[in-house]
């Protein structure tokens, strides 16, 4: 029988990758491969002589043609990294992107401009991942997360978990602000964020097919302009903020100029600020709620 080593793998792996069209073959085949060994991606390297057992070459055969398929690879390896944290993932919940960092870090540096234990509420968490990347690097912050969809929640309880925050995030399961009861849980946020869904119907008939095949429509889809729950956040948002506070939201790259009308007609606001992702997009917006409201 044929045998196979690393090194032999990795060559093959790439190449039905590439054949497929797929993006980053070689990466892919890596991360592929390290997950079915339990090996880091170096070590796949250092032990590239190393047979790889019958059983394992089975399980990979079924990932690779997954793969193949243009299935997502953090769906198919159950993780992926976000603000440097391995996040598990499935396909219930969307895979966190590398521009909602941005989010965590506007986050983080408001919460450090402030004194005492700060609350946060993480409107639309999904995986958990924005609320995990602040608890883990803002020890004064606990944090309420809430989704509409219970098997993303599920997701969320294990990312709490695996990071041991479950005693300082609370998730809620309903829709945007319903579970919350602000007397109940915390009286008011100093600081609400969200990456909410924000893809337009149009928009949505146009998405990758990797994006739109196996990402949880329920996470992309915001009615016909993308804009529905944005509208629906700011509509409520002041109920739940304390004077001071901010509300940073992650938009598209076309809705900058929308979201910041449809922020400043509800006169809460004393400074509302956009800032662009490392593509020159708009990405994220930044609200400070008025002092004396
Ligand atoms: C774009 S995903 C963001 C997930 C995660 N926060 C992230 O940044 O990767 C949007 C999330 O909103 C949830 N969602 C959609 N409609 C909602 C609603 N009305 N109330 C609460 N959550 C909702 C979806 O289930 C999904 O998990």
């Amino acid at each position: 029988m044929e045998s196979w080593t690393i090194n032999k793998l990795l060559v093959w792996i790439h190449q039905y990758l590439k054949d497929k069209g797929i993006e980053s073959p070689r990466l892919h085949a890596e991360l592929l491969l390290s997950n079915i060994l339990g090996l880091k991606r170096i070590e796949l390297y250092t032990q590239h002589d190393k047979q790889v057992s019958k059983q394992d070459l089975d399980k990979l055969h079924v990932l690779v043609k997954r793969a193949g398929l243009h299935e997502p690879i953090a769906y198919l390896v159950g993780k992926t990294e976000f603000y440097s944290l391995e996040i598990e993932v499935s396909k219930d919940c969307l895979i966190p992107r590398p521009e909602t960092e941005l989010l965590v870090q506007r986050a983080i540096e408001f919460l450090r401009m402030r004194d005492g234990i700060q609350s946060v509420c993480d409107l639309c968490t999904g995986s958990g991942c924005i609320a995990v990347a602040i608890a883990k690097n803002f020890p004064q912050a606990n944090l309420i997360a809430t989704d509409i969809s219970d098997q993303a929640l599920l997701i969320a309880a294990r990312n709490t978990e695996k990071f041991n925050l479950q005693n300082r995030i609370k998730l809620l399961s309903g829709d945007l602000f319903d579970p919350v009861i602000p007397q109940l849980d915390t009286g008011k946020f100093d600081l609400i964020v969200s990456n909410p869904p924000y893809v337009s119907n149009i928009e949505y008939e146009k998405l990758d097919k990797n994006v739109k095949d196996h990402e949880p429509q329920i996470a992309l889809l915001a009615g016909h302009d993308g804009l529905d729950i944005y509208k629906r956040i700011i509509e409520k948002v002041d109920t739940f903020l304390k004077p001071n506070a901010a509300l940073i939201l992650e938009i598209g790259y076309a809705q900058g100029k929308t979201v910041y009308e449809l922020l400043d007609k509800t006169n809460v606001f004393s400074e509302i600020r956009i800032d662009r992702d490392s593509q020159n997009n708009d990405r994220i917006v930044t609200a400070i709620k008025q002092h004396s409201l």
